[in-house]
């Protein structure tokens, strides 16, 4: 595992942000495009993949599996597949890094493999459960040699001979969903999963445009998604969009600085994704979806935000899913809104890459904004004044850093993140974007000496 020294930030208050960029490829449908590149025929050549730490530490663990990946000289990366159950067994140690969707991912590609492989993390993932994945995988033949672990280091056994699954989630989670999808694809027979609330569908759609055999329908007014195993996938031609998830620091950013205008080019908006920019309008801001589009078989648009006076409102547990990756962003922004806004259902933030409803509330309250946790509800009054001024603590967790940049850019004095470095594993080109646009951040005067 790499360690390195931490890297404070500060954010300065901005005069105006303005500009038309792009954001780097959605992290979700790359870590997809490669690990089913690998288990399909044939070539897929990806462009726009997100070159984050997450994602590279996806391809590496492919590539210890056996499955070539590079990078041609026109950017683009090409992944020579091995077809449904086609990997080799690793012979070292598979390491993740930060990322629960690389790891949870790949355990349901090793579960359709007869190999021994060991799993492991950084800090931030060695203390996230793997138990939601783990208990599906074991009913369908992954075997956990050091049974009743929930945590990496993990080593796991697949089996050549799955048995497919009807299997309900318990909590709404498009990491389990896809693992145990991508697992029934080395079954012999249809696996089925029920979501209770529906999640991202990308490992569907890109299923499906693999040539693979994936049906949807209601169940009692839950959506099933099922797989049918033993089949082949064909590699192809794979366009990532780019992330809504990055898209919306830099939306939020032109929200709280006033005079601001932000187009944002060619970003998914899926619906499973797009919880936060209907948000965002519900509080009164001016968002524009424009030239919406069809590019890899998922919607595309050009997003344009312009400076708004918002007020506080309260988002209902069912929308959790399509904006979970956006609420640390959405509280700091909250914090300028008029009056409250409650977000309600959070209880999968305190599993994330940190415990995101604590670390968002901390870092609020040390620059002087009212906010509190109620159970699993995060309460912001915003409105009045926001000082700023204080230190933020990310443990390890990249949207807290970046959350609390775009934060800094509105409150009276400097906010500082203890540590920028992790921002690399999902939005390497944050600082640089942003600082196109218009936003300040320096090294803290206390980092400096
Ligand atoms: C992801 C699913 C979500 C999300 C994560 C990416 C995915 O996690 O928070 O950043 O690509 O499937 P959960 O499945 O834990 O909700």
């Amino acid at each position: 595992m790499l360690h390195r020294p931490p890297l404070p930030l500060s954010a300065r208050r901005a005069k105006v942000l303005g500009g038309r960029v792009r954001v780097p490829g959605d992290k979700s449908i790359s870590h997809r495009a490669l690990l089913l590149g690998a288990l399909a025929t044939g070539r897929t050549r990806i462009t726009g993949l997100l070159e984050g730490e997450d994602v590279l530490n996806t391809a590496k663990a492919l590539n210890a599996l056996g499955c070539p990946i590079k990078k041609d000289e026109a950017g683009a990366w090409e992944v020579f597949g091995r077809g449904v159950g086609g990997l080799e067994e690793p012979v070292a140690d598979l390491d993740f890094g930060n990322s629960g969707t690389g790891v949870r991912l790949m355990l349901g590609v090793i579960s359709g493999h007869s190999m021994t492989v060991r799993l492991t993390g950084d800090a931030s993932l060695s203390r996230r459960p793997m138990a939601r994945v783990l208990k599906p995988l074991e009913l369908m033949g992954l075997e956990v040699l050091d049974k009743g672990r929930d945590t990496l280091p993990l080593i796991v056994r697949g089996s050549a001979d799955l048995i497919p699954i009807e299997y309900q989630v318990p909590v709404a989670s498009a990491q389990i969903k896809s693992a145990i999808l991508i697992a029934g694809l080395h079954a012999s027979g249809e696996t089925t999963v029920i979501e209770p609330t529906a999640t991202r569908d990308h490992t569907e759609r890109m299923l499906s445009y693999f040539g693979a055999r994936v049906t949807a329908t209601k169940r009692q007014g839950l959506r099933a998604v099922s797989v049918k195993g033993d089949g082949e996938l064909a590699g192809g031609d794979v366009k990532v969009p780019g992330d809504p998830s990055s898209a919306a620091f830099l939306a939020a950013a032109a929200l709280i600085v006033p005079g601001s205008d932000v187009s944002i080019e060619g970003v998914l908006v899926n619906p499973t994704r797009t919880g936060f920019y209907t948000t965002l309008r519900e509080m009164g801001a001016d968002v524009a979806f424009t030239a919406e589009r069809i590019e890899g078989g998922e919607p595309v648009a050009d997003i344009r935000v312009r400076h708004a006076r918002l007020r506080g409102v309260r988002v209902p547990p069912e929308r959790a899913p399509a904006m979970i990756d956006e609420y640390p962003v959405l509280a700091c922004l909250a914090a300028y809104a008029q009056g409250e806004t409650r977000m309600e259902g959070l209880a999968e933030l305190k599993v994330k890459e940190s415990d995101r409803l604590a670390a968002t509330a901390a870092g609020l309250l040390a620059n002087g904004v009212a906010a509190k946790v109620d159970g699993d509800t995060l309460i912001v009054d915003g409105g009045r004044s926001v000082p700023g001024g204080g230190l933020v603590a990310t443990h390890l967790d990249h949207r807290i850093a970046m959350a609390f940049l775009v934060f800094g850019l509105g409150a009276d004095r400097p906010v500082t993140v203890d540590d920028a470095g992790m921002i690399a594993t999902s939005f390497p080109e944050f600082r640089p974007l942003m600082e196109e646009l218009g936003a300040a951040f320096a090294q803290p005067e206390a980092a400096r000496t």
